[in-house]
């Protein structure tokens, strides 16, 4: 590690008024893999097309190894490999026929194309036409193309939306190993904390176009100076009164469950003062929870949503 492999600085992508990337800049050193986390909209799809020279940034620089898309496209398709959020196949070919395709662009043989169906287990399915293959199989399929050819970055965008828990984890065990073996760079993006926390050494989130937060999981969650949680629910609407004079560092209140959590420095000090403002205001609790702060709480903390799952 140490390598820088990708450079991305003061990146922004319009689209007439939208301002889909909104000045980013990170990099990615040589056999890190990075999370893009962000909800639906936030310009993740927009950031990894245009590291894969599909889209074109309408300001700023984007270096893979040195190189850019403007003087060195060719060379660049060779170090990057990928997989599109939404991958349209040839119905008509079978599963090996399709990957026999793409091997026929990097010039690499039937035992490399046998070798990554049998990785991402679609080997029972290799003679199957493409049409005739689940969703969570096309996405399989998706990724054997992208393992073709070795590529020192690679790019998948949202690898497991949509996928049961046991083919998701399945594609973990495969992007693991490639992780095991340190020539890979990988930035994948995802609405999947877990994904996230399980794969990745660096995780960025992202919101409307612009980078929130990034950094290691250990990182993100002690620059929050080991902040804590107090989550409850109440029967009723809760007062204002509830939350006067505590010392809450953040107040996420959801108005349609009257669930709120209470960002706070100490539940040790604060849950005292908290149960004495429930006590005067009359309030019935349903439930409490104390704990520390998770990346959910901090992605929610940050763009004031969930992620859509
Ligand atoms: N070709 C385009 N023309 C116009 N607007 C676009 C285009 N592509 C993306 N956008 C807009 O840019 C913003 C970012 O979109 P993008 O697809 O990058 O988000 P995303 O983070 O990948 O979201 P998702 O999680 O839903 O895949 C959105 O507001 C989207 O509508
Ligand atoms: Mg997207």
């Amino acid at each position: 590690m140490g390598v820088p492999i990708l450079e991305i600085s003061d990146v922004y992508k319009n689209f007439k008024e939208v301002k889909a990337v909104d000045g980013i800049s990170f990099s990615v050193n040589s056999g890190e893999f990075i999370a893009l986390l962000g909800p639906n909209g936030a310009g993740k799809t927009t950031t990894v097309e245009m590291i894969e020279g599909i889209q074109k940034p309408s300001e700023g620089s984007i270096r893979i190894m040195g190189l850019n898309w403007d003087h060195h496209e060719k060379k660049l398709h060779n170090l990057i490999s990928l997989s599109l959020q939404e991958t349209r196949f040839i119905d008509k070919l079978r599963t090996w026929e399709t990957v026999q395709l793409f091997a026929s662009f990097y010039g690499l043989n039937r035992a490399r194309v046998d070798e990554v169906i049998e990785i991402v287990g679609l080997t029972e399915k290799r003679k199957s036409f493409v049409e005739n293959l689940s969703g969570g199989q096309r996405q399989k399929l998706a990724l054997a193309i992208a393992l073709l050819h070795d590529a020192p970055l690679m790019l998948l965008d949202e690898p497991t939306t949509g996928l049961d828990p046991t083919a998701r984890r399945e594609i973990w065990d495969i992007l693991m190993n490639l992780k095991k073996k340190k020539n890979t760079s990988l930035i994948l993006t995802t609405h999947y904390m877990e994904e996230a926390e399980y794969l990745c050494d660096r995780i960025i989130i992202m919101d409307k176009g612009k980078i929130l937060a990034q950094g290691t999981l250990d990182e993100l969650l002690s620059a929050n100076n080991s902040k804590e949680i107090i989550e409850f629910s109440t029967k009723d609407a809760i007062p204002d009164q509830l939350f006067c004079g505590q010392d809450v560092y953040k107040l996420i209140r959801d108005e349609n469950t009257n669930r709120t959590k209470l960002i706070v420095k100490s539940i040790v000090e604060q849950l005292p003062v908290f149960l004495q403002k429930v006590k005067e205001s009359n309030v019935t609790l349903l439930d409490l929870e104390c704990r520390k702060l998770t990346l959910d709480d901090l992605f929610i903390s940050l763009t004031g949503k969930h992620l859509a799952d």
